[in-house]
């Protein structure tokens, strides 16, 4: 029998990890969220089953977490270790053999993974961003659509990089750092900042104490 596989997360992020588990074959068992509003619904014709503790009580082995948001991700993954957590890679996508992508991460359509890049645990390589080669990308870490890394870009954990983002060759962001929509990364930018525009410059820091799981 196969084994059952819970998605953790039932908002528009869901959507596009059930996609693409169904693109891969990857068959779903039901939906958990919070949100009674969500309860009885389906997405892409999976049920919104329940909530987290609902999910806990159907002894799941295997889940996956879909939701965007880097602190609520982590702390999900910190609230349930005991699951073996999968991968997603859209077939469309592009990953180098040579590249390692931990577990719990998505890689979404169209997306590109260029050698010996490492992307860490329950990253979300959205659609149709590239990596470049040599890349070293934290645990928890969201690269959203359209982003552009060239190689040796190294991000940090909980590191969000906006729609349409890129980064040039070799610089670091540190954790729990947001680039905005469409900012240009040409220097180093530190952990817990926001930076935008082009280039990126920082806009505000962000309480380290809010970030702490
Ligand atoms: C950077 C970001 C996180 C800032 O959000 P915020 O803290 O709510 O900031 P605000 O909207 O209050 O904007 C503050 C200032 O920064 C500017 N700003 C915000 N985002 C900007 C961006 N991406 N590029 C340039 N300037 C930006 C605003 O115009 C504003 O400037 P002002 O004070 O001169 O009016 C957000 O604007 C952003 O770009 N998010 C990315 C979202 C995304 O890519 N989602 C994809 C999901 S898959």
């Amino acid at each position: 029998m196969k084994e059952r596989i819970a998605v953790i997360g039932g908002g528009g992020h869901a959507k596009v990890v059930l996609a693409t588990a169904i693109a891969m074959g990857i068959v779903i068992d039901g939906i958990y969220d919070d949100d009674p509003d969500k309860w009885g619904s389906e997405i892409l014709g999976i049920p919104i089953a329940g909530s987290l503790i609902d999910m806990e009580k159907r002894s799941y082995i295997k889940a996956l977490i879909a939701v965007g948001d880097n602190v609520t991700r982590k702390k999900l993954a910190c609230r349930f270790v005991h699951y073996e957590w999968i991968t997603l890679i859209h077939p469309s996508a592009f990953v180098h053999p040579s590249v390692i992508v931990g577990k719990g991460s998505v890689v979404f359509a169209n997306a590109a993974i260029q050698p010996d890049t490492h992307i860490g645990e329950h990253c979300i390589i959205n659609t149709g961003a590239t990596v470049d080669h040599d890349c070293v990308i934290g645990d928890f870490t969201h690269i959203a659509p359209g982003v552009n890394l060239a190689g040796g870009v190294l991000a940090g954990e909980g590191v969000f990089l906006g729609i349409g983002s890129s980064v040039i060759l070799g610089k670091n962001i540190g954790k729990w750092t947001t680039v905005g929509a469409g900012g240009v990364v040409i220097r180093d930018i530190p952990s817990y900042s926001v930076a935008v525009g082009v280039p990126a410059r920082i806009l505000k820091r962000r309480n380290e104490k809010e970030q702490q799981i």
